[in-house]
């Protein structure tokens, strides 16, 4: 890993205008049933937010073959060659592109960053199963174990009853029978079709209402959520975890193991990470872009490890600052 020198933690606020450019350009797609289009326009805004970061910037995780959208490459060079920081980065211009063009809910324009050489590469692994839950249980559950000990254990160590638990959980098929257990056991879900990032954001922010995150979701996703996890220091734990046929050979002949657990550090060697994620539209975490005639109101989330900081910031921008891209009209 290349070791970058001091970071200035206030790069965290040149960071967010990459989102916060996504989220905009986004916006325009709301509701409108094109995904393609949505995540191209978010992509152009997050490649043009770049060129204004000092960073040297490597996407390790970008196309996700399984998605819908349209993603940065793999490899791809974002920021400035000549910037001092060299790093890897995990972006996705607009996770939950299902939530967005259909007018729902819980969408995000996502970045991770941490020192170049430190962020887990997945290789063909396009899915992995997670479980995520807050500081205090950090460490005191084995993600193998059945999921009836995992709820009696995790409510021992949040200090609750097991009724009082709730699980974040994607709403998917493969989930049914996890889904069953937990309601079996008397705690409550929150089942949602799409978005693990801000599930698991939720789950390991202490008092955010969600307890834990449990089952499979992007691998993507869950290198992005680690990243934002080892900052604020919660329980993230992740397996890789293929669902499709194609990935599943590619990952056997990768010679990856499907039984390993990997723990946060593990998938991101470094605690001098950077993670901002925008609203798009409303959701668990934050507010969605609003637009009036003269300005974007934008929420975006930023973390920066180095401080263990997190915070929230309301951005108002004139529509002037982002140019043409997000204002654009669609046809
Ligand atoms: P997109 O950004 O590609 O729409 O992904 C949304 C998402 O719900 C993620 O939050 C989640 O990790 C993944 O898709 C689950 O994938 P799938 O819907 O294929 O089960």
């Amino acid at each position: 890993m290349d070791t970058p020198g001091p970071v200035n933690p206030a790069l965290v606020f040149s960071l967010r205008r990459v989102t916060e450019g996504a989220a905009c350009a986004a916006f325009n797609w709301i509701g409108r049933g094109d995904s393609q289009d949505a995540g191209r326009a978010a992509l152009d805004a997050m490649r043009s937010a770049f060129a204004e970061v000092d960073i040297d910037a490597l996407v390790v995780i970008g196309e996700a073959p399984r998605g819908e959208a349209p993603q940065p490459q793999r490899g791809e060079r974002l920021g400035r060659v000549n910037s001092a920081f060299k790093a890897d980065i995990a972006v996705d211009p607009v996770e939950g592109t299902s939530y967005l063009v259909r007018g729902q809910t819980n969408a995000l324009a996502v970045l991770a960053v941490a020192p170049r050489g430190a962020m887990m590469n997945p290789g063909p692994a396009f899915y992995m199963e997670k479980f995520v839950t807050s500081a205090p249980a950090r460490g005191k559950i084995d993600p193998g174990w059945p999921v009836e000990k995992k709820l009696a254990t995790l409510a021992e160590a949040l200090g609750k009853d097991v009724s009082e638990l709730t699980v974040f959980v994607l709403e998917k098929p493969r989930h049914r029978e996890l889904v069953d257990r937990i309601l079996a056991r008397g705690a409550r879900v929150a089942l949602y079709p799409a978005g693990d990032v801000a599930g698991a954001l939720m789950a390991a922010i202490p008092g955010s209402g969600i307890d834990a995150l449990m089952g499979t979701g992007g691998t993507p996703e869950g290198v992005m959520s680690a990243c934002a996890i080892r900052a604020i220091g919660g329980e993230f734990l992740g397996r890789l975890d293929p669902q499709l046929q194609t990935e599943a050979r590619a990952v056997k002949e990768a010679g990856i193991d499907t039984s390993k657990w990997y723990r946060c550090d593990e998938m991101i060697a470094s605690n001098n990470v950077f993670f901002c994620a925008t609203g798009i539209t409303t959701g668990l975490m934050l507010e969605g872009v609003e637009r009036t005639k003269s300005h974007y109101k934008v929420q975006t989330m930023m973390i920066t490890g180095a401080t263990g900081e997190r915070q929230i910031l309301t951005s108002y921008m004139p529509n002037e600052r982002l140019g043409s891209i997000a204002a654009r009209d669609v046809a």
